[in-house]
């Protein structure tokens, strides 16, 4: 018999070793190595690639750049806005894609909704995790379960290519590609091994069919959980679906893709019936107030193509310990560092006894810089007690002197802060507006740097309040 051959792998990476180590040198992760048998492919079992071998029609041959035609990728709406667009307008036929996200986080539903919901195209949804009963319920809960939609509970990748095969789906959805083994390989599902031949055998069988493969893909918080990271580059397209479990709101955003943008979010609301598209998120992010609170600002960022208007909430208050607390959700906590040096370094604004807490509203997480100045404002309006009008908004960059820089799409913001009804944005001086001032509902402030943003936000007599107020 032959002697079993064992290789290491990296969990976070999949860099391999023919010994176990502790530190990967590829990734720099700790103890991440682990053990994997391989085995050589029994006798009598298919060509490497699961019985796919492109037919000698389809062996690519090399070919001059200049007689490709430049057509773009055909795509297939999905009929979800939000997800066609985080795709880069849809769905290309033929590509091979990862949804990854925490358990529980709804990769599952968003998935079979987006499968009940196509009438003209043939999907085949492949659950390793749930019975067909399940899903039926699942699909009677989404109230979609009379759809034309085939399912398939089975995790042997041969078994799942050969029903596809025969089916000649537009669409396959694996959930999870955690749960697929290959006979193939003697190796437990799950493994780094299994994940990337199962992962390997479906990208071939998406290129050579033509049929788009959803896989959906488990990470824990630690992102520690052998698979997607692995999957990363075989893939055409990484997205991940996240949000906080205590919120509603669950975000898609793409991390990688080959055939658009990755800066494009799409947002969902997790109800009872399945998930709703959030098509509008400024009127939910904003949250309705009543009485007049400080601390709390509103920003006009940007998430991809999309202006959205968020709220940021700030609580300045004395020292608890000798070490003042800083503290942010959804922002940048070395961000958060550098713009309270730079209000007491360039402004004088007191804080270096002060605990700082920061918070987004709505569990989400932004990484526009035109967030700053809201940031600022909210610190400032928690540190003198005074509420900012609920009627202005910002957008700007601040920078290490405290100037206030321009960013991008700054026309956008405005019109989508007129729209929600705002009196005045501020912006950095350094903007050249399209519309002249007397076209616009909203009163656009352009200011230079934090001390002409205090002087417009804040009453006189609160810009001369000894220790909290700024000092020229
Ligand atoms: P699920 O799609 O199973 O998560 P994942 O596949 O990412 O592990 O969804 C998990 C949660 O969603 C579960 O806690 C129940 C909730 N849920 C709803 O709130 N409404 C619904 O209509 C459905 C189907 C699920
Ligand atoms: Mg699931």
């Amino acid at each position: 018999m032959a002697k079993l051959k064992t290789i290491f792998h990296c969990r976070e990476c999949g860099a391999s070793s023919p010994k176990w180590l502790g530190k990967c040198p590829t990734c720099g992760a700790w103890n991440t190595f682990e053990e994997e048998v391989v085995a050589a492919p029994k006798a009598g079992g298919r060509s490497a690639n699961g019985g796919l071998t492109p037919s000698r029609a389809d062996v690519p041959q090399a070919r001059p750049l200049v007689e490709i035609t430049g057509q773009g990728p055909e795509r297939l709406p999905l009929g979800d806005d939000e997800l066609d667009r985080v795709l880069g307008g849809g769905l290309v036929r033929g590509s091979l894609l990862l949804v990854g996200g925490e358990p529980g986080i709804g990769k599952s539903t968003l998935m079979l909704q987006v499968a009940l919901q196509l009438d003209t195209y043939k999907v085949l949804y492949v659950s390793g995790e749930e019975s067909e009963q399940q899903l039926k319920m699942r699909a009677d809960r989404i109230g979609l379960s009379t759809a034309p939609c085939f399912i398939l509970t089975e995790t042997c990748v041969e078994r799942i290519l050969e029903q596809a095969g025969a089916l000649q789906p537009d669409i396959v959805v694996i959930d999870s590609i955690q749960t697929l083994y290959s006979e193939e390989i003697e190796s437990s599902a799950g493994s780094i091994v299994q994940i990337r031949e199962c992962a390997a055998r479906l990208q071939q069988f998406a290129k050579t069919r033509r049929i788009s493969v959803f896989m959906i893909g488990h990470i824990t918080k630690e992102g520690s959980l052998a698979g997607p990271k692995v999957l990363e580059h075989i893939v055409d397209t990484v997205l991940q679906f996240e949000g906080d479990r205590h919120y509603d709101y669950r975000i898609l955003r793409s991390l990688k893709n080959r055939f658009g943008s990755t800066h494009e979010m799409g947002i969902y609301e997790m109800q009872a019936q399945g998930l709703r598209q959030v098509s509008n998120p400024s009127e939910i992010l904003l949250s309705k107030r009543e009485t007049l609170l400080s601390g709390t600002a509103i920003a006009a960022t940007m998430e991809g193509l999309r202006p959205i208007l968020i709220e940021v909430q700030a609580l300045v208050g004395g020292a608890t310990y000798s070490v003042p607390q800083r503290s942010a959700t959804g922002f940048d906590l070395r961000r958060l560092h550098m713009l309270l040096a730079v209000l007491e370094k360039r402004c004088g604004f007191r804080l270096t006894q002060k605990d700082v807490f920061l918070n987004i509203a709505g569990g989400i997480r932004v990484e526009d810089p035109a967030i700053d100045l809201a940031v600022v404002a909210a610190v400032l309006s928690s540190g003198t007690d005074i509420a900012l009008s609920p009627k202005d908004c910002f957008a700007g960059e601040v920078g290490l002197t405290g100037e206030i820089r321009s960013v991008s799409r700054i026309e956008q913001r405005i019109a989508e802060a007129e729209r929600l009804g705002f009196e005045r944005i501020f912006i950095s001086r350094y903007h050249r507006l399209a519309r002249p001032a007397a076209e616009m509902k909203i009163k656009a402030v352009q200011v230079a740097n934090l001390f002409e943003l205090f002087r417009n936000v804040l009453p006189k007599e609160a810009a001369n309040r000894e220790n909290d107020a700024p000092q020229e």
